[in-house]
């Protein structure tokens, strides 16, 4: 089933009399249950693609299209609803709430999306190696933790479609291959569709496809066997 549909899609910011072209006509589908790794260089707008398809960021042509409704006509509402109920963001600099606790980080979007309880977020933050932290402000903890926090938050209401930018790019290897193995695992076990930038060309083997995308455009897609 396609559940995500990009055509022609583009974006450029404008800058005074500048503007600069960012996605550049981007056509893929993403069928349900995918698991793809989206590799390029820095500046290739890979964080931008990821933005514009969950609804974070507008975008000026081409289309989106989540399970055939186009995502620029829906309201303000209707994309929050969706995002907090199907979407979890890994974001590649975290964007955790500094005034609040690791549990509570992770809490706050269960309030927003399925109501967890304390143990099933226990649960999580142990499943990331966390549960000692649990208590920790962001500002106490090294940025692989951060980052482990900001994936149990993307992971707490069992999102059918995961974007993760860059998510085991702080972590160290022991660390990073834990989470590629918890993404294999939501993406089979679960079919957890899933988008994922990495710049580690190794870590695409976890994945069952790799885009690559140079210059705003996607220039190589293909499928693992
Ligand atoms: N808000 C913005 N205003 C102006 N330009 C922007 C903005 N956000 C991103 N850009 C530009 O868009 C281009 C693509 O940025 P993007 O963050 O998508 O790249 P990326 O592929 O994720 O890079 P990296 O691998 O370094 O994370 C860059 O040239 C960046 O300067
Ligand atoms: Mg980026």
């Amino acid at each position: 089933m396609k559940q995500i549909e990009v055509r022609g899609l583009t974006k450029s910011y404008t800058n005074g009399s500048v503007t600069y072209d960012i996605l550049r006509g981007i056509d893929f589908d993403v069928e349900s249950g995918e698991f793809i790794s989206i590799c390029g260089p820095s500046g290739s707008g890979k964080t931008t693609l990821l933005y514009t398809i969950s609804g974070l960021e507008s975008y000026q042509g081409g289309s989106i299209l989540w399970s055939g409704q186009e995502l620029s006509v829906m309201k303000d509402y209707e994309k929050a609803n969706m995002r907090a109920h199907e979407m979890g963001f890994v974001f590649q600099f975290y964007n955790l709430v500094p005034n609040l606790t690791v549990y509570e980080n992770v809490m706050l979007a269960s309030v927003i999306g399925k109501q967890k309880t304390k143990q099933e977020i226990m649960e999580l933050l142990s499943l990331v190696g966390l549960s000692e932290q649990h208590h920790f402000y962001p500002s106490q903890l090294s940025g692989g933790m951060q980052q482990r926090v900001s994936i149990a938050r993307a992971l707490i209401n069992e999102p059918k479609v995961l974007f993760a930018d860059e998510p085991i790019g702080n972590l160290d290897h022991h660390n990073g291959l834990l989470i590629m193995e918890l993404f294999q695992r939501l993406n089979q076990n679960l079919h957890t569709t899933i988008l994922m930038v990495t710049h580690n060309e190794d870590v695409t083997r976890f994945g069952t496809r790799v885009i690559h995308m140079q210059d705003g455009k996607v220039v190589k897609d293909e499928r693992n066997t």
